[in-house]
């Protein structure tokens, strides 16, 4: 018998709880209907705002890997480890109004597959945040299952829109309100980790009346220099933005952010991105788990403040409190 992998997250029933994430994989009709005969249980889509963006010249999205006795590279073949992905790609380069049709297609052909779909606009007046409303009601009216609220992307110059606002706590609280006033389905806001306590905006869109946090996007970032040239190994005329990393690199941060929100907030629902693979599931395929519940959460309660480690010799510990050391609260004194 084949596990049961079904799941109910935030009201929505999905036939496995493996999702692909906001990015050229599901930036088309074609890609996610791709995704879906190929067996996830849903997608989120490529970020969809009200107006037509323009991408930088060139490639928009490289892969870094480590060459034996070379420094990291992602102009140096694709012969090498893998480390992490690069990205300066904007949102959805198709406005809402291509979106809409397709949205209400893929439904249409997989009603049982969960679709998600990702919106992000401005925040700096009162009809920047009725653009959120229009983006959420046309992509509900299509049978979008859930909308993800993009409070993360890189790398925008305006003050009032991507991570700005995910750095911003009362923004966040202000655009999940604004946007729950109007939502019928689930809405989840997908924060940028580059805070310095994730768990303080979680709070926020948990406070909007969010009902999941999604992390994590891409972290802030630039391209290597190339050894030989020194020039960026991506640039366009020379120049380049702050992008985002992603990849097997951010994987440790990505965890690290989900035990944080998650131990703040045990009950609350989280989704968690970043580094992910399917060497980790495969690795463990002979442990004969049977479900969901044999791994969700694995290890949770493992993650403790460090005054509560042990220490090589347990009677020489003062619990970390006493002025010469201070870095315990006397609440974890042991
Ligand atoms: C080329 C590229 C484009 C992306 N576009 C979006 C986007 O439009 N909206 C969004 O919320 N996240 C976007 N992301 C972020 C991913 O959804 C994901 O959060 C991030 O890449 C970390 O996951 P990974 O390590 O599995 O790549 C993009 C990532 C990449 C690499």
């Amino acid at each position: 018998m084949s596990p049961d992998l079904s799941t109910t997250f935030t009201d929505i029933r999905f036939e496995n709880p493996f999702l692909l994430s906001s990015a050229p994989p599901t930036e088309s009709e074609s890609n996610i209907l791709r995704a879906f005969e190929a067996g996830w249980g849903g997608v989120v889509t490529k970020t969809i705002g009200l107006h037509p963006v323009v991408n930088v010249a060139g490639p928009k999205t490289k892969f870094l890997r480590a060459h034996a006795g070379g420094p990291l590279s992602m102009n140096k073949g694709r012969d090498g480890v893998l480390h992490s992905s690069w990205n300066w790609e904007l949102i959805s380069d198709k406005p809402l109004d291509w979106w809409v049709p397709r949205l209400g297609r893929i439904k249409k052909a997989f009603p049982n597959r969960a679709l998600i779909v990702s919106i992000m606009a401005g925040s700096g007046s009162d009809k920047e945040l009725a653009n959120w409303q229009a983006l959420a009601r046309a992509c509900q009216e299509q049978g979008a299952d859930g909308l993800e609220l993009n409070l993360s992307c890189p790398h925008m110059d305006r003050e009032d829109m991507g991570s700005n606002i995910g750095k911003d706590q009362k923004l966040c609280s202000r655009v999940t309100q604004v946007v729950k006033e109007v939502a019928r389905v689930p809405v989840w806001a997908k924060l940028t980790p580059s805070t310095t306590d994730i768990v303080m905006e979680a709070g926020a869109v948990f406070a909007g009346g969010g009902d999941a946090v999604v992390s994590s996007n891409t972290y802030p970032s630039l391209p290597l220099i190339d050894a030989d040239t020194l020039e960026f190994e991506m640039n366009v005329d020379g120049l380049v933005s702050p992008g985002g990393l992603g990849g097997p690199a951010i994987l440790p941060q990505s965890l690290a952010k989900m035990a944080q929100m998650t131990r703040a907030f045990p009950e609350k629902a989280f989704s968690g991105i970043g580094g992910i693979s399917e060497a980790f599931l495969e690795k463990n395929a002979h442990r004969g788990w049977k479900g969901l519940g044999d791994f969700r959460g694995l290890r949770r309660d493992r993650v403790v403040s460090h005054s509560q480690i042990r220490r090589p010799e347990d009677s020489g510990y003062h619990g970390g409190y006493e002025a010469y050391e201070g870095y315990a609260k006397p609440a974890e004194k042991r």
